[in-house]
């Protein structure tokens, strides 16, 4: 198992000194003091500790564009891990010893109320940033106890790429509901003599994700909105799972797809292995790049559910500045630069990510490039956000791990909802 064990301990009186000054503005609970960042000191170079997966097509540029316009406050790129799970062990791990090597980070939405419960966070002042122009519920991912501790910087949702030339072949639609899903995937697997559908089946971060995105698309829940109650124990959440398995067990996701995560999932789409694919939006971009397989030949629409669309997890990630920078002043200069608007447009144009402004999902020049931006735009609005409680970490290992272990086929899908539901009770308890 990959995942890393929960990061514990109480909170690090907020990195001791480090922070002291922005406490000291005066910020209460939901911001408003613009004390908080305006006394932010340190000005140097800076670091900015990242996962690479998909970040090597517009990150470069914007990284020379800063260091050329601030020759003594250059940042310097920390790549971090493919995977979402890795990417937290490392920050995790530098964090614990309050190490200072990570100045700017980039944060999976899904740890901002970890980081900032355990101090390793500075709270920013909404007021600096133009967050009325992002997408709402990317703000609210970076929000901890009515906080801000984060920027939004991309956000995500997941879609479903599908081969339009092979769809097309085979007089089909694509589909909008799992029943067409299972039964193009099913035909299209055997006449093309390639995988039919799949996601993220791995046991980590991406298949929480996947198998919450089966659970809300049939209408149930793993935990009630605030993160109190577990939900999961309902009959949704079976036919969730059960969505899942019967593709591995009926052969229309390939049982390699078992170890596969964002890359390697995106690698059989791409080599033309695969007819439908559950992805994030990067792979658009990199997918449509001259030498893929597929490059013309797909299409994306949004996920289906068991009776017409149905609804993805929020993703993304926001910036943060370490509680340990030594040179926090700076850091917060490169946030605003990576979160405006121009550089916003070049995280879209050159990188096919969500950005969260939201003006750049109408504006007619890049919905004819990004022809899936609406409904993007859709999905993201309607996207539900994963848990927000410090312990989220333990609660997606034990759903992951359950999870695998019935679409392997080693636990039937009733008892692993009922034992998973019990698991995840008591980890609510200890929370
Ligand atoms: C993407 C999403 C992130 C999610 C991860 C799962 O990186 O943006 O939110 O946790 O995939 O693998």
């Amino acid at each position: 198992m990959k995942r890393s064990v929960l990061a514990t301990g109480s909170a690090l009186l907020a990195g001791a000194g480090l922070v002291s000054g922005a406490l000291a503005g005066g910020c209460t609970a939901g911001g408003g003091a613009a004390a908080t960042v305006a006394s932010l000191s340190g000005i140097g170079p800076i670091t900015f500790a990242t996962g690479k997966l998909d970040t090597g097509s517009y990150l470069p540029g914007l990284l020379t564009q800063w260091n050329a316009a601030h020759p003594r406050q250059r940042v310097t790129l920390i790549p971090l891990p493919d995977e979402s799970d890795d990417q937290h062990a490392q920050m995790v791990a530098n964090l614990q010893t309050r190490s200072s090597r990570y100045d700017v980070m980039s944060l999976d939405v899904i740890w901002t109320a970890e980081f900032a419960a355990n101090g390793w966070l500075v709270p920013l002042s909404p007021r600096q940033f133009p967050l009325g122009s992002f997408l709402r519920p990317a703000v609210a991912t970076a929000r901890y106890q009515g906080r801000l501790y984060a920027v939004p910087f991309t956000s995500n949702a997941g879609l479903l790429y599908y081969r339009k030339d092979l769809l097309a072949a085979a007089g089909q639609r694509p589909p909008r509901t799992w029943a067409q899903l299972a039964a193009d995937a099913r035909t299209d697997s055997r006449r093309f003599l390639m995988g039919g559908y799949a996601g993220q089946f791995q046991s980590y971060e991406g298949l929480t994700v996947n198998f919450a995105e089966a659970v809300q698309s049939a209408g149930g829940s793993i935990l009630s909105g605030n993160g109190t109650r577990v939900t999961l124990n309902s009959p949704p959440a079976r036919a969730g799972l059960r969505f899942l398995v019967s593709g591995l067990r009926q052969g229309w996701i390939p049982r390699a797809s078992l170890s596969w995560d964002e890359a390697s999932s995106q690698r059989a789409f791409q080599r033309g292995k695969l007819v439908f694919l559950r992805n994030w939006p990067y792979v658009y971009g990199q997918a449509s790049k001259r030498g893929t397989a597929v490059a013309g030949k797909f299409g994306v629409t949004s996920l289906p559910g068991p009776a017409g669309p149905g609804s993805s997890s929020l993703g993304g990630a926001n910036l943060a500045i370490s509680a340990f920078s030594r040179h926090q002043r700076t850091a917060l200069a490169f946030i605003r630069f990576l979160t405006s608007l121009p550089s916003e447009r070049r995280v879209l144009v050159n990188g096919s990510l969500p950005p969260v402004w939201a003006r750049l999902y109408s504006s007619p020049s890049l919905v004819r490039r990004f022809p899936y931006l609406p409904v993007l735009q859709k999905a993201i609005l309607s996207a539900r956000p994963r848990p927000e409680i410090p312990n989220y970490n333990q609660l997606s290992l034990a759903i992951s791990g359950a999870v695998h272990q019935a679409l392997e086929g080693r636990k039937p899908v009733d008892a692993t909802i009922t034992g998973l539901s019990g698991d995840l009770r008591t980890i609510i308890r200890s929370g």
